[in-house]
C-alpha cells in the first residue's frame, strides 16, 4: 500500500531520532518516496548526511541554503505528499503545530500540509502525561491529525513508562492500514444524520434531548477514512470535524433534517440515521416568549414530526443501504427489529440503555448489528469510534459484496 506514496517524514529532537534512520528505511523497502525535514535540534541527534544517503534526496532543514540562496518551499512539500509523519515528535513540536509557531521549516510544512498527518510523540513519562502535552495532542487530534500513541518501556531516561515512540515497524503498519482503508469506500457516497433536534417553542426555548452528536461524527470520520465523500447532517451539537471528504450541513429541526436528507439521498449509496430525531414538535410557535400562568397548569399541544428514516426507507432503491440506529430501554431485540422491518432498514444499531456505557453524551458505547433477517452480531463496550470501524466495516464488506449474509 506504500508503494509510490510520497510522505514527508518530519524530525525532531528526541533521542528517538535514531529511530528514524529504520523507519525511513522500512518506508523505502515498501517503495514509498521519502522527503525528510528535520528541525535544527534533530540533527543534534541525528546527521543529515545518514538520512539523505537513506533517501536519496537532500534532507531539507532550513528556509533555504545559506550558500546559494536555493529557497526550500514548504508549500511545495504540503501540495507533493500523500502522508506527513512526524517521528519522532517531541513536546515542544507537539506544542508548536498545536499553537502554529511557525518557527522552523518543519512547522512551516505542517501548516501548509494538504494531505493527512500523523504524528509519534516521543517523550519522558512526565511530559507525556503533563497536561499541556496530553491537551496539545487533543488539539492535534481535533485538527484531524492521527496520534500514533506512545507506548510504554524503558526510555532514555532510565525511567519505565509511556512515552516512547512507536517502534517504526508498527508506524509502517499504520501507515499502510491506512492507505488501504482509504479504497474500502471510494467513490461511495453516504449520508449520516447526528445529533439532537431542537423544536422551538417560543423564541428562548426548545424541546430535544441529550444526543451529544459523537456517534454521528465518529461514523462520519471513519466513512471519510475509508474514501467515502460524506454528507453530515447535523442537529445544533459541541462537535468538530475536518476532514476534505465530509461535507457538513448544520439543521436545527427535523423538519430542516428531513429536508436536507431527502435532498441528498437519491445519490447517496448508504443512508446511516443517527440523529435523535424529537418524535413530535410544538403545534403552535409562540412568536413572543411564553409567559408564566400565574401558578395555573401549562399544556403543550405537540404534533408528529416526519420520520425521515421511514421516508428513506419507501424511497430506497434496491443498490442502496439504509442503517438506523435503536436506542431502546426494554425488549431491546424485539423493538428493533421491529424498527428495522418498519422502516425497510438494512440493518439497525441497537444500544441498550442498560447496557452501562452505552447511549448518548459518553464517548463509550455496546452495540448490536442487527440485520433484515434478524442475524445479530454482538459487540463489546468500545470506544464510539471503534463501534463506528465495527459499524463501517459491515457497511464497506457489504458494498465490496464479501458478506452477503449480514
Ligand atoms: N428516526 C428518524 N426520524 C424520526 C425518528 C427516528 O430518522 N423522526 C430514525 C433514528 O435516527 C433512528 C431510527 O429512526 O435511526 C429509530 O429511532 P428511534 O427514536 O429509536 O425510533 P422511533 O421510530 O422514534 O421509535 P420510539 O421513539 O417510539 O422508540
Amino acid at each position: 500500500m506504500l508503494n509510490g506514496k510520497k510522505i514527508v517524514l518530519g524530525i525532531t529532537g528526541s533521542i528517538a531520532a535514531y529511530k528514524a534512520a529504520y523507519l525511513c528505511r522500512a518506508l523505502i523497502k515498501k517503495g514509498a518516496d521519502v522527503q525528510v525535514v528535520i528541525t535544527p535540534a534533530g540533527k543534534e541527534f541525528i546527521t543529515p548526511v545518514t538520512l539523505s544517503a537513506l533517501t536519496h534526496k537532500p534532507v531539507v532543514s532550513e528556509f533555504f541554503t545559506a550558500n546559494d540562496g536555493t529557497w526550500h518551499s514548504h508549500v511545495d512539500l504540503g501540495l507533493w505528499a500523500d502522508a506527513m509523519l512526524i517521528a519522532p515528535a517531541t513536546a515542544a513540536t507537539i506544542g508548536k503545530m498545536a499553537h502554529g509557531i511557525a518557527d522552523n521549516m518543519l512547522i512551516t510544512t505542517y501548516l501548509s500540509m494538504k494531505a493527512p498527518v500523523f504524528v509519534a510523540p516521543a517523550m519522558d513519562l512526565d511530559m507525556y502525561a503533563h497536561p499541556s502535552t496530553q491537551h496539545n495532542l487533543e488539539l492535534l487530534k481535533s485538527y484531524g491529525n492521527h496520534i500514533i500513541e506512545s507506548a510504554s518501556g524503558f526510555l532514555a531516561s532510565q525511567l519505565e513508562g509511556k512515552g516512547r515512540m512507536e517502534e517504526p515497524d508498527t508506524i509502517v503498519e499504520i501507515l499502510e492500514r491506512f492507505f488501504a482503508a482509504q479504497q474500502q469506500l471510494a467513490k461511495k457516497k453516504i449520508i449520516i444524520t447526528a445529533g439532537p433536534t431542537y423544536e422551538k417553542l417560543d423564541p428562548v426555548r426548545y424541546i430535544s434531548n441529550y444526543s451529544s452528536g459523537k456517534m454521528g461524527f465518529a461514523l462520519a470520520e471513519a466513512c471519510a477514512e475509508r474514501g467515502a465523500e460524506v454528507i453530515l447532517i447535523s442537529g445544533p451539537v459541541q462537535q468538530k470535524i475536518h476532514h476534505p471528504n465530509i461535507q457538513r450541513i448544520d439543521v436545527e429541526s427535523a423538519d430542516e433534517m428531513y429536508r436536507e436528507a431527502l435532498r441528498f439521498f437519491p445519490e447517496a449509496n448508504v443512508g446511516i440515521l443517527c440523529a435523535a430525531v424529537a418524535d413530535y414538535k410544538p403545534e403552535h410557535y409562540a412568536g413572543s416568549k411564553l409567559k408564566r400562568q400565574n401558578g395555573e397548569k401549562m399544556n403543550l399541544s405537540l404534533v408528529p414530526n416526519p420520520d425521515i428514516a421511514a421516508a428513506l426507507g419507501k424511497l430506497k432503491k434496491p443498490e442502496q443501504l439504509l442503517v438506523g440506529f435503536a436506542l431502546e430501554t426494554d425488549n431491546e431485540f424485539v423493538n428493533a427489529q421491529e424498527k428495522l422491518k418498519k422502516k425497510n432498514l438494512d440493518w439497525i444499531v441497537l444500544n441498550s440503555l442498560k447496557d452501562e456505557g452505552a447511549g448518548f453524551q459518553g464517548d463509550t458505547n455496546k452495540i448490536t448489528i442487527i440485520d433484515a433477517n434478524g442475524n445479530r452480531k454482538d459487540f463489546s463496550l468500545k470506544s464510539k469510534k471503534a463501534v463506528a470501524e465495527d459499524i463501517v466495516e459491515v457497511i464497506s464488506e457489504k458494498l465490496n459484496g464479501e458478506n452477503d449474509h449480514a
